[in-house]
């Protein structure tokens, strides 16, 4: 397949990038000016600058599927408007500009893959959400729902959709587990708040294979859950990374002092309860790699 890539320099781009040329495929990646100097041998890049609409269309021709996974970092600095217009802004300018620019092309890709993430649900207790659930309310849940409205360009011009609601993504190389570890490590780790509100993860690994499933089935079209089928509360994924770190985690970390750490993002996304189950995966028979939490952090942390 030829696939183009957007969002390559990431986490999740760079695994795929690298799970795809290992199987003979062909990537493009999208790339924005501050990543050109990202070397990727083997893949081709073609420009993009997704927030003033700008991206070079006629390269795009003739490629059999998009995996689109860019958009601006949620942690790294505290949310004031100017970053949650990027974090917004990223997603659903780019998104819009991406089907656009798709469903104008004389020979359109087959599918879209585009990321969501399992802050479309919003904060919900210990409710069981599937696909079918309705999306929740705040910041990140209203990001959620226009950043897949934006694909509608592309699902109307006949162009297959996947939503992937993703999951808190394990791994060493990215993402929110290695700056977990540090107070880990230091002995002072320990549940966040009251330790119950649930964390729907993924390994890495099995988001690969689920992006890679998601080309070629064509059965999967809409939102799916990109979760492993065991989520776990905040103080199960505690327990779970001190035994895999051979720490102790008995320091909890009060909510309002993660609120003063972390400001607004604490209530999104630290303290935020979601339980998210893998209902279209598992009815499309995929088998994780890694569904229990233990085994997923040892593998993720090479343990
Ligand atoms: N990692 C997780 O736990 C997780 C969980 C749920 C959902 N997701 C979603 O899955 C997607 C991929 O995740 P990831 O962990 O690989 O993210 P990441 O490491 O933060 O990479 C995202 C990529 O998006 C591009 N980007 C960054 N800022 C941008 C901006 N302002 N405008 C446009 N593009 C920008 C960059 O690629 P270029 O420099 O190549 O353009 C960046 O490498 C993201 O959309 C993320 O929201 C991730």
């Amino acid at each position: 397949m030829k696939v183009i890539v957007t969002g390559a320099t990431g986490l999740v781009g760079r695994a795929l990038i690298r799970s795809l040329l290992s199987d003979g495929h062909e990537v493009t990646r999208l790339v924005r000016g501050e990543a050109q100097g990202f070397r990727a041998p083997g893949t081709k890049a073609v420009h993009w600058e997704p927030e003033k609409g700008v991206v070079n269309a006629q390269e795009l021709e003739g490629h059999d599927a998009v995996v689109h996974l860019a958009g601006e970092a949620l942690a790294g600095e505290r949310w004031d408007e100017e970053k949650k217009r990027r974090i917004r802004e990223s997603r659903v300018k780019g998104t819009h500009l991406l089907a656009e620019t798709l469903a104008g092309l004389k020979e359109k890709p087959s599918v879209l893959v585009s990321a969501s993430a399992t802050g479309f649900y919003g904060d919900r207790g210990d409710e069981v959400l599937r696909e079918e659930s309705a999306s929740g309310e705040g910041f990140l849940s209203e990001v959620c729902r226009e950043w897949e409205k934006a694909t509608l360009a592309a699902s109307q011009a006949g162009i297959r959709v996947v939503h992937l609601r993703i999951g808190f993504v394990l791994s060493a190389d990215g993402g929110g587990l290695p700056q977990m570890l540090t107070p880990f490590k230091l002995g002072v780790g320990g549940r966040v708040g009251s330790g119950q509100q649930y964390i729907s993860w993924i390994t890495l690994d099995d988001l690969v294979r689920i992006i890679r499933r998601a080309l070629e089935d064509e059965h999967l079209r809409g939102p799916v859950n990109a979760v492993a089928p065991n989520a776990v509360t905040n103080e199960e994924f505690t327990k779970a990374l001190g035994h895999v770190l051979g720490r102790p985690t008995f320091l909890p970390l009060p909510a309002f002092a993660a609120r003063l750490a972390f400001g607004e993002m604490a209530d999104a996304i630290l303290l935020s309860s979601t339980r998210v189950e893998p209902a279209r995966l598992e009815e499309a028979g995929y088998e994780f790699s890694h569904p229990e939490i233990e085994e997923a952090l040892r593998h993720a942390l090479g343990k």
